[in-house]
């Protein structure tokens, strides 16, 4: 990898996260346990959780980070010590509520609430990265960057990051003075590009313009969907018409050939991509079972020979 994509600020990390959105809803607890022990002995030890996994499916918006503090408990302090957690506030619905038009926010009051129940159901003493989850435009970042800094400055977080900002307001926040920026952001990324017109909100796509801000503040990319479900290898899972473009039939020809010519598959070999590309975005790859554990991480571990990666193109 060629920029940040090794590291967040100061901590070391995997080549790839695991996301654990439907721990504890979809998936049982036995389930996300299972994956959750063969990524640890992977090595992939980059874990990404949030405050609200996953209420829209039937949850509260507990149980993600429950499975998560169970797994913990039950495999002893050394466990918690092995992983990167990463866990995110901002879009947990309000009691009462189970929608993103009334959620917890991103004021000092807020942040604090949330870190403190997200803390008590990891059962945990910090967050490795803090993730404000979606833009709140009703508080200045000098209110949330502060509320982020004091929870550093305590030892409750180490490292803090953004999720789902446009350039023009990476932008804005990177303007506060603060010794505790944004070293990571985490947008949606994959191979393919929905069409310009598509609206993806609350969802904000990585585009270049972000891409550059990034690089040049050496904030740290994360891609999340980067499978688009398993629709790049699943009869089940139609590509979602957003991404009916010309400019992706073009890429979907690029990327047979290059699985042609190659022993991963599709969803692979666009894994493989995303940390290789010259700027490297770490995948967060959604998993149900040990295998597709597997199969994403033999990914992230394997190098695209230049002359493929040439075909496949930025
Ligand atoms: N910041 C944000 O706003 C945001 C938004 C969305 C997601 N996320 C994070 O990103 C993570 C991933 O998101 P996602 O679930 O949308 O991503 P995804 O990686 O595009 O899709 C994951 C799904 O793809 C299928 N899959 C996985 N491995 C496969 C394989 N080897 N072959 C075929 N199919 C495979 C599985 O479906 P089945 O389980 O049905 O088999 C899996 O649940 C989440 O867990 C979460 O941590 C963040």
């Amino acid at each position: 990898m060629t920029n940040n994509a090794d590291h967040i600020g100061s901590l070391p990390v995997a080549p790839m996260a695991l996301g654990t959105m439907y721990f504890g809803t979809t998936l049982t607890q036995p389930q996300a346990w299972e994956c959750l022990d063969t990524a640890a002995a992977l090595g992939a030890t980059f874990w990404d959780t949030s405050n609200n996994y996953a209420f829209w499916a039937g949850g509260t918006g507990d149980e993600s980070e429950s499975v998560l503090g169970e797994w913990f408990a039950s495999r002893g302090a050394h466990a918690r010590d092995q992983i990167v957690l990463a866990s995110k506030v901002g879009a947990r619905p309000l009691a009462g509520h189970s929608d993103l038009d009334h959620v917890a926010g991103l004021s000092a009051p807020a942040i604090r609430e949330q870190v403190t129940a997200s803390l008590l159901r990891l059962r945990t003493d910090r967050l490795d990265v803090l993730y404000a989850h979606v833009d709140d435009q009703s508080v200045a970042f000098e209110e949330t960057l502060g509320a982020f800094a004091d929870l550093v400055e305590e030892g409750l977080v180490r490292e803090v990051a953004a999720s789902n900002l446009t350039a023009k307001r990476l932008a804005e926040a990177l303007t506060v003075t603060t010794s505790h920026p944004y070293r990571a952001l985490q947008q949606r990324f994959t191979y393919l590009q929905p069409a310009a017109t598509a609206d993806t909100a609350p969802q904000v796509v990585l585009d270049d313009a972000t891409e550059l801000i990034a690089e040049t503040a050496g904030i740290t990319l994360v891609g999340y969907s980067p499978l688009l479900s398993g629709a790049y290898t699943r009869k089940d899972r139609p590509l979602p018409s957003e991404y009916d473009t010309p400019a992706n039939t073009v890429r979907l020809e690029r990327l047979r050939e290059v699985t042609k010519s190659s022993e991963m598959d599709a969803g692979q070999v666009v894994l493989a991509w995303m940390k290789q590309r010259p700027r490297a975005v770490i995948p967060i790859v959604g998993v149900s079972s040990p295998s597709q554990v597997r199969s994403a991480w033999s990914a992230v571990t394997t190098d695209i020979p230049a002359a493929l990666m040439s075909i496949l193109g930025q």
